[in-house]
């Protein structure tokens, strides 16, 4: 992980308008990082940028030579059927200013709603993506188009993160999940769940993620479970679990034992 990615989880984000709960952050960094050791390739990005809480985060888990690319509606708001956040074009490339200057991958935005983005149009620009967050508008038509969207410019073992599936102010977000997952001709499955978001992978890279993401993520793991066809694992859900073993943790990592804790889960790891 980089220094600015490190200080932008640290503090950085929290004051980015937006949501994404704490331990999603996590998570996401530490997906990023996995894609980097497994060399996997490819840009990130988002339809639904809001104002960059989570586009910032992709963007400097990025390697110098990936693109990042923004899809809102910003000021269009005319185009945002259900009014799921008001994207602002100019505090979101203040932001990204802010925090992307020293990048030197390339920014790539587009003002449109993404009913009217064609893969060709994220290829052409970015290429091939490798993460990316679907948070746009979140009618069921929405969902299923992005999730189409995602699925036909996703390089191989991409990744798609669905923000809401289970928000019961946005019911239409689980229909669209079902229909899509219902539809033969979707190829992404769903793999993991943490606060807020769904993640998804194409049916063969499922098992390399779920294995990966255990044995990164085993403090926060809870259970497993079917979605469908689909068996996926939960982490960090109960916000309890997350911040009590957190404070364990730390305290544990404080004392003069802390050390000899952390040689012996290592060893344990193995
Ligand atoms: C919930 S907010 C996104 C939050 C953001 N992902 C974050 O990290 O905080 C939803 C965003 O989607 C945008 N939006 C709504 N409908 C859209 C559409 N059809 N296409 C693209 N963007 C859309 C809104 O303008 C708003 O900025």
């Amino acid at each position: 992980m980089t220094a600015l990615r490190r200080a932008y989880l640290k503090r950085g984000y929290r004051k980015v308008g937006g949501w994404l709960f704490p331990y999603s952050a996590r998570f996401i960094d530490g997906l990023l990082d996995l894609q980097l050791e497994a060399d996997v390739r490819g840009a990130v990005g988002e339809i639904g940028v809001h104002h960059g809480k989570l586009f910032i985060l992709l963007a400097l888990g990025r390697r110098p030579d990936e693109a990042a690319f923004a899809i809102d509606v910003f000021g269009d708001q005319h185009l945002n059927a259900d009014d799921s956040g008001a994207g602002d074009r100019g505090i979101f490339l203040a932001n990204t200013r802010r925090w992307l200057a020293a990048e030197t991958g390339r920014l790539d935005v587009l003002q449109r709603s993404s009913l009217e983005v064609r893969p060709e149009d994220i290829l052409e620009r970015s290429g091939p993506v490798r993460m990316a967050s679907i948070d746009g508008g979140h009618t069921e038509e929405c969902v299923i188009n992005d999730l189409m969207l995602v699925q036909s410019v996703l390089a191989p073992k991409g990744v798609a993160i669905l923000d809401d599936h289970f928000n019961e102010f946005w019911p239409e977000v689980s229909s669209g999940v079902a229909r899509y997952l219902l539809d033969p001709s979707a190829r992404l499955r769903p793999f993991a769940i943490t606060p807020n978001k769904t993640y998804f992978a194409a049916a063969e890279d499922v098992g390399f993620y779920r294995r990966s993401l255990r044995s990164r993520n085993d403090y926060y793991y809870e259970k497993s479970a079917r979605l469908l066809d689909s068996e996926l694992d939960i982490f960090g859900t109960q916000p309890w679990t997350f911040s009590m073993k957190k404070r364990a943790i730390e305290w544990i990592k404080a004392t003069p034992a802390g050390p000899y804790a952390r040689a012996l889960r290592r060893r344990l790891a193995r």
